[in-house]
């Protein structure tokens, strides 16, 4: 079921009409539904459930940190995957246990380190020989061990942007397949260090189960080879990087149907039963790090037009939204659909949709074909739960949106819209 729908023309957040928050809140807008986020939670959850393994579902928290959404997935017994000494910082205050957090990153500072080690979580995911060595180096200064997974670089392609490929050759992610043996062996040694577990992460919305399929199967071949070296393998992490899909997320008469690349996508659930059925044979813990399809269905971007104007070439729709509330068409090109909040028979037109940001790349959409937007009219932009807010920024000195959270007929306010003073300039 999906918790943003259209009825009667009008597009709705859970029991909440979109317009209605618009105004009361005023745009740009993050709109998230919880129970959307619960849905994606226990669809992921349920099967590692049901198989009996044991495991750790840990949120990717670059996706989305707002607060209330933190303590919600928290709440719900999830471990969170962080990326930075402040991410830390958020999943310890907003309610992670400490014995479900894991460190990611090719880039930890040495405080980092410190700070994670102090706060005894439960793991690191190492990146390079020389990282151990520091990680080794700290933990033994402070008289406690370490527990690190070693992060392989499979050279498998995800089949996605190249901007969001990791496991690949040309990336920077995760220890070249012809050292790992060696780093294994080298970590191994080292004093205030124990190797738990193996960890890749090739990358981001992965639409087909294939790439993870071939990701264990090289996973398993792997540690085969490391554990007759005499290393226990405890953890075997997947990373996260279900795809989700960005067209056609909502289908009525007044909706061009957008033309898919990607013929099917796998479920969430499917995704996740894949790599069950291939882990039970290794007899290994299994940890998960699902950011993106938590929450990306689950938030909408709504924005309101300011004008139009023809150009020679195109047509262009002028909102009071853009690059430094969602970067992501910006920076990968990515496809978002937008829907306005009152569907009209106004037939369509092909127009770029775009922000009041002084940059070129400043767009939503481009030759998109749309129902005719007039001065004042607001829309959503769907699909922008997920690395929307976290990669939004004060460009141009723009203030970031404010957010809200839908919870059947209640709906409360997450975050303020940022103020003029709060400006650190
Ligand atoms: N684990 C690690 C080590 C990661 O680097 C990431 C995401 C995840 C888990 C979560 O992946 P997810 O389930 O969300 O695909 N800003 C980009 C996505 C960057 C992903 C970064 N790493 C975008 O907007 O598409």
């Amino acid at each position: 079921m999906n918790h943003f729908y259209i009825k009667d023309n009008r597009l709705y957040a859970e029991n909440s009409l979109v317009e209605d928050l618009a105004k009361e809140f005023g745009t740009p807008l993050y709109i998230y539904s919880k129970n959307q986020i619960l849905a994606n939670y226990r669809e992921i959850n349920q099967p590692l459930v049901n198989s009996k393994l044991d495991f750790l579902n840990c949120y990717a928290i670059k996706a989305n940190s707002n607060p209330e959404i933190l303590k919600l997935l928290a709440e719900e017994g999830a471990g969170a995957e962080i990326a930075s000494g402040g991410e830390l910082y958020l999943a310890l205050k907003f309610g992670y246990l400490r014995n479900k957090i894991t460190f990611t990153g090719v880039g930890k500072t040495d405080e980092e380190i410190e700070y994670a080690l102090k706060e005894n979580i439960f793991n690191f995911t190492v990146e390079s020989l020389q990282e151990i060595k520091v990680i080794s180096e700290i933990a033994h200064r402070l008289g406690v061990i370490a527990r690190i997974s070693i992060r392989v670089n499979p050279d498998i392609d995800a089949k996605t942007h190249p901007y969001i490929t990791t496991g690949m050759k040309e990336n920077k992610f995760g220890i070249d397949s012809r050292d790992i043996m060696n780093v294994f062996k080298t970590a191994s040694m080292l004093p205030a260090i124990d190797i738990i577990g193996i960890h890749s992460h090739i990358g981001s919305q992965i639409t087909d189960v294939q790439p993870y399929v071939d990701e264990v199967r090289y996973l398993g071949e792997l540690i085969e080879k490391i554990e007759k070296m005499g290393v226990n393998i405890r953890y075997l992490n997947f990373g996260g990087g279900f795809g989700v899909a960005y067209k056609n997320v909502l289908t009525h008469r007044y909706i061009p149907t957008e033309d898919d690349e990607i013929k099917s996508y796998a479920s969430l659930g499917e995704h996740v039963e894949s790599v069950i059925k291939l882990l039970s044979q290794f007899n290994k813990k299994l940890v998960i790090e699902p950011g993106r399809s938590l929450v990306a269905n689950a938030g909408i971007l709504t924005g309101k037009v300011l004008y139009t104007k023809e150009g020679e070439l195109k047509k262009f729709i002028i909102t009071d939204t853009g690059m430094n509330d969602l970067m992501r068409p910006c920076l990968y090109q990515a496809y978002h659909q937008i829907v306005p909040l009152t569907l009209k028979d106004t037939g369509y037109e092909t127009v770029d949709i775009v922000g009041p940001v002084c940059e070129t790349s400043d767009f939503l959409a481009v030759k998109r074909s749309i129902q005719k937007l007039e001065r004042g009219d607001r829309f959503a932009v769907m699909t922008t739960g997920a690395y929307g807010y976290t990669l939004s920024s004060n460009y141009n000195a723009r203030l970031r949106p404010a957010e809200v959270l839908v919870d059947g007929d209640k709906y409360q306010l997450i975050r303020e819209r940022e103020k003029v003073e709060e400006l650190h300039y």
